[in-house]
């Protein structure tokens, strides 16, 4: 069902019925017009302008380096090429974290410039002001909690989150704020599949997961990780629908070798 003048059929509303209807919702990243054309056409609800872009695309080693600027580029990119999901934007390291009308101007740009639909913000109870900010400005806030990489510094290490008590509790507590606050969704990244199905139980807004197990309302994958474009990044969440680093460099090789002898461009190649 679409919403009476939405732009794209997929809204947060129709999110919360998926989950309501206990219908799974697929989502992956996308950074630029062509990739994001391909993802919509295939069929995906959700399309995440992450700032894992940082990782795939710039090659730095953590997400930190991202600026509004960048985001707000990709996000062009990505709307450009969207007619039916709902487009998410990432909020990167720096534009939410400490003050609330700093947060409020960094989504609303993100909103005016991009057209997405909504943006997404790591942590939970330290960044609460900010997200009740953001959503006075009716922007829809999903929130990102478990393993945030903004915070590698903190953890210093990608490892499995809220394995002990403690972390586990504060994650719960921390989704149960987000929802209150009027977040549309959560994702939950690398925890202990038990502890993901308790929240999705406990929370009426989708609960999307990458890592953490299969009980939740919906998935969410690095689009180069699943199509195994990039081939250095291997984790045991991680499944691989293709190979295009094979077949990608076996292409590039194949082109390589026609220039050289000559075979490419050939007659009907040429004008
Ligand atoms: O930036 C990103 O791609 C993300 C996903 C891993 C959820 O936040």
């Amino acid at each position: 069902m679409s919403v009476e003048g939405a732009r794209r059929a997929v809204t947060t509303y129709r999110l919360k019925e998926m989950k309501a209807r206990g219908e799974k919702i697929s989502m992956l990243t996308a950074y630029d017009y062509t990739m994001a054309q391909i993802v919509d056409n295939a069929g995906v609800d959700v399309i995440l302008v992450g700032d894992s872009a940082a990782n795939v695309l710039a090659g730095f080693q953590t997400t930190l380096p991202m600026t509004l600027d960048h985001m707000i580029y990709h996000g062009q990119s990505v709307t450009r090429g969207v007619k039916k999901a709902l487009v998410v934007v990432d909020m990167p390291f720096g534009t939410y974290q400490g003050n609330s009308l700093a947060a409020l101007a960094s989504a609303i740009r993100i909103m005016k410039e991009t057209e997405a639909d909504c943006i997404k913000l790591e942590g939970g109870s330290e960044v609460l002001d900010s997200v009740e900010r953001i959503l006075t400005a009716g922007i829809p806030v999903m929130g990102h909690l478990g393993l945030t990489p903004q915070s590698i510094n903190k953890y210093g290490t990608y490892a499995v989150r809220a394995k002990g008590q403690e972390e586990a509790d504060k994650l719960f507590e921390d989704a149960l704020l987000l929802e209150k606050a009027g977040c549309c969704a959560v994702v939950l990244e690398k925890i202990p599949a038990e502890l993901s199905k308790r929240v999705a139980e406990a929370l009426t807004i989708p609960v999307i997961g990458i890592g953490a197990g299969g009980d939740v309302d919906g998935q969410v994958l690095v689009i180069h990780d699943m199509l195994g474009i990039n081939n250095e990044f291997s984790p045991r969440f991680l499944r691989r629908y293709a190979d295009l680093f094979t077949i990608m460099t076996e292409a590039v090789q194949s082109y390589c070798a026609d220039v050289k002898s000559g075979d490419f461009p050939n007659e009907s190649e040429q004008y």
